[in-house]
Formats: C-alpha cells, sequence, structure tokens
C-alpha cells in the first residue's frame, strides 16, 4: 500500500453466496464490529436482490455497496440483465467488471469488459477491474503479457481524467478459491507490472494514483503481509468477506504503517 498516493481499498466479492435475509444478518453482525478508522475505503459486492438490503444497512457508514456484474447497454431487451443507471439508483457504488469466473464461465471477452468499463464510469459507479493469468499461462511465462493485454484492452478510451476513477483487481485464477494465494513477492511483481502499464498506457502521476487490489484467497492470516507490499493497494475478497469476523480482520490489516 501505499496511502500517501492512492486509496487503499478493501472490497468484499461474495459471489452467488447469501439471500437476502442472509444479508440483513450479515449486516447488522458487520456494523457492530466494523473499524472505527478512515484508513481505507471499504466496498461489498453482492447479489444483485441483495443490494436493497445491503444498501439500507450500510447507509450511515463508510462501506459502499456493490455489484458482481453489469451489462453495457443503456437499457432494453437483455433478458435478465441490469444496467449501471439500476444500479446506480438501488445506491450503488461500486461494480466489479470482467471477473475471471465471468470470463470463464459466461464468455466474456476483453472487448466485453472495455464496453462495461465505460458504462459504469459514464455512469458514475467505481469499476473495479478484474485481470489474472491462469496456471497455464503463468507457467509458461507470459503472466505479464497477459495481463498487460487485458489491462490495454480493458482500458480502451477510458480518458486521462477518469483512469483515476478505475479500480484494478489482480486474481490469478488459481489463487482463486483454491486456498492457495500467491505469494506477496508474485503478487506484488504482477501489480507493480499493472502500474507499469498504466504508466506507459498515461502518465507516471496517474499509475502512481491509481489503486490495484490483490484477490485469491486472501483472508484474515495472509492480508497483513500481502497489504504490506508497496504496490498492493487492498484485496479483492471472496470466500473471507462472506463471515464478518474474517473481512473486518482484513480490513484492519490495512491500518499497517506505510511509506
Ligand atoms: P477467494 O477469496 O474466495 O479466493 O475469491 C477471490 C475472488 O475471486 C474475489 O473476486
Amino acid at each position: 500500500m501505499n496511502r500517501k498516493y492512492r486509496k487503499t481499498v478493501i472490497a468484499g466479492n461474495w459471489k452467488m453466496n447469501k439471500t437476502p435475509s442472509e444479508t440483513k444478518e450479515f449486516m447488522t453482525a458487520f456494523k457492530a464490529i466494523l473499524p472505527k478508522g478512515r484508513w481505507c475505503d471499504v466496498a461489498l459486492c453482492v447479489p444483485a436482490v441483495c443490494i436493497p438490503t445491503a444498501v439500507r444497512a450500510m447507509r450511515e457508514t463508510r462501506v459502499g455497496i456493490g455489484a458482481e456484474n453489469m451489462n453495457a447497454n443503456a437499457s432494453g431487451a437483455y433478458t435478465g440483465e441490469i444496467s449501471a443507471d439500476m444500479l446506480t439508483d438501488a445506491g450503488c457504488k461500486y461494480v466489479i467488471i470482467g471477473h475471471s469466473e465471468r470470463r470463464e464461465m459466461y464468455g466474456e471477452t476483453d472487448a466485453d469488459v472495455n464496453a462495461k468499463v465505460l458504462t459504469a464510469l459514464n455512469a458514475g459507479l467505481t469499476p473495479i477491474m478484474c485481470c489474472g493469468e491462469t496456471l497455464e499461462q503463468r507457467e509458461a511465462g507470459v503472466t505479464m503479457e497477459h495481463i498487460a493485454m487485458q489491462i490495454k484492452m480493458g482500458l480502451r478510451g477510458v480518458s486521462e481524467d477518469k483512469i483515476r476513477k478505475v479500480v484494478i483487481a489482480y486474481e490469478p485464477i488459481w489463487a482463486i478459491g483454491t486456498g492457495r494465494t500467491a505469494t506477496p513477492e508474485q503478487a506484488q511483481e504482477v501489480c507493480e507490472g499493472i502500474r507499469a502499464v498504466v504508466r506507459k498506457l498515461y502518465s507516471s502521476k496517474n499509475a502512481r494514483a491509481i489503486s490495484v487490489l490483490y484477490g485469491g484467497s486472501m483472508n484474515e492470516k495472509n492480508a497483513y503481509e500481502l497489504l504490506a507490499q508497496p504496490d498492493i493497494d487492498g484485496g479483492l475478497i471472496g470466500g473471507a468477506s462472506l463471515v464478518p469476523e474474517k473481512f473486518v480482520k482484513i480490513i484492519e490489516a490495512a491500518n499497517q504503517p506505510t511509506e
């Protein structure tokens, strides 16, 4: 982390877990133990039907609610889809875009991700744009090429004045839900590489200001060490964000000294 130049963001991704009733229970317990300090931004990205409950519960707190996906189009005949306006009107501040599960299971391409990032920014949502390599790509030594391609494609057309509103999440696919976390060094190397890509595309100032998160089996035990890395500005947390005590411990790990 480097709190001098950029925001630290701890974001949960509930995926397809918890009903609205369970959301209410979680929020009550979470609110009761939420740390008081203001050292990082906290986001919880929840299933669409849980958004109203989550927004209502977190209204007077600093926790922003987000969605896990959205459609790039403004409105129309897209049965089952949700637009950016619907999300903002429901009180969302964030939206996860291009999670590897959506890319792998629902065929989302870099072009889809790009269209969604642009739509989210126009609507005033903070896109949490995900990237990450497979184990095969890592073993073949093409991790950074792959990530650079995802970043360049995902950010196409994002203007100089909007780039700082984008949050990038590095999530190695082999580390998601596997309990196999990237080492702090591995995660740092790629997050630093992502910042270098942003530097090339934009400027040093913008690269320094953008928040790059790590995701993939981040938990209350390994968060401190991961967040101690200079280019890891937070986390995108799956499993551990479903348990208030664990998620709070990760938020607390963001309250460590930085340069
Ligand atoms: P886990 O923390 O469960 O590995 O999930 C990571 C993730 O995919 C967050 O988006």
